[in-house]
């Protein structure tokens, strides 16, 4: 485990596929777009119902927001027959930058908070090494992914990071110093919360796309890939929280008081990057 895992260097090494739902907005000022009247275009990437995560073009052109932005790109990205892909609406977008914004962040206490925890709790129970490191290396993977999207769609960070920086620095010390149980017992309240957060953006994405479906329209292969990967780190934090309920959480004392301040703690650094 090694902080420069997330240097800016090593961040840029990182070619993991990038979803360009929001390019449009961001990729091109909207005042160079020429003025002319606004047409859903088609997908240009061929997209089997049957494999909505294959990998996605990265182009704005392909975005479900992008109109073609020259003839030589409509030209090389025939439109593809089947269903119109949906134009998000501004609140969409502004749901999307929000919940971006705190998956990012989220993602970035996660990992202080085991790289904090896993000198401690190694040091006296060394049967956990390979625990932690696999609960922190697949922290290192969401945070990598997150931090990706918003970089590229240009959606701000929150700036409230430092704050959530020092606060999962503590939480993380401050719990393993307590002990194996209490370490365990913070990320149970963590991955509850962070699962639950997750859940509640997969829910919206899926009635937007069922709200497509109920209109002969389809939420496009990136945001159609967006929920496979929500789910898949969704699933990824609730295997955290059964490994922290495995090793003993509830056996922390006094575990109520901790769990419940601690998740209180998640909502509140959720609500709060929502918004600022
Ligand atoms: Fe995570
Ligand atoms: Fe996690």
């Amino acid at each position: 485990m090694s902080a420069r895992l997330f240097t800016p260097r090593a961040l840029a090494r990182n070619k993991a596929p990038v979803l360009d739902f929001l390019a449009p907005l961001t990729l091109t000022p909207r005042t160079t777009l020429p003025q002319r009247p606004r047409r859903r275009h088609q997908s240009t990437t061929p997209h089997s119902p049957s494999n909505p995560h294959a990998p996605t073009p990265s182009s704005a052109a392909s975005s479900n927001l992008a109109p073609p932005t020259n003839a030589a790109t409509a030209a090389t990205n025939p439109p593809n027959p089947t269903k119109p892909i949906h134009e998000l609406t501004p609140s969409q977008r502004g749901f999307l930058s929000s919940a971006l914004r705190v998956n990012q962040t989220g993602e970035l206490a996660a990992i202080l908070i085991y790289a904090a925890q896993s000198p401690q709790l190694v040091r006296s129970h060394p049967h956990l090494r390979p625990l932690m490191k696999h609960m922190y290396d697949q922290e290192a993977g969401h945070y990598k992914f997150f931090n990706e999207v918003i970089r590229k769609h240009r959606i701000r960070p929150t700036a409230m990071t430092p704050v959530w920086t020092a606060a999962a620095s503590v939480l993380g010390w401050g719990t393993a110093f307590l002990g194996r149980e209490a370490a365990m017992a913070c990320t149970e309240a963590v991955e509850t919360e962070i699962g639950t957060h997750y859940n509640e953006q997969v829910r919206v994405l899926l009635d937007w796309a069922g709200k497509c479906e109920a209109r002969g329209e389809t939420l496009g292969p990136e945001l159609e890939s967006l929920i496979g990967e929500l789910r898949r780190i969704r699933d990824e934090e609730l295997e955290h929280l059964d490994h922290a309920v495995e090793n003993d959480a509830k056996e922390a004392r006094p575990y109520e008081l901790l769990t419940e301040t601690i998740r209180a703690g998640c909502r509140g650094a959720i609500w709060v990057s929502e918004r600022v």
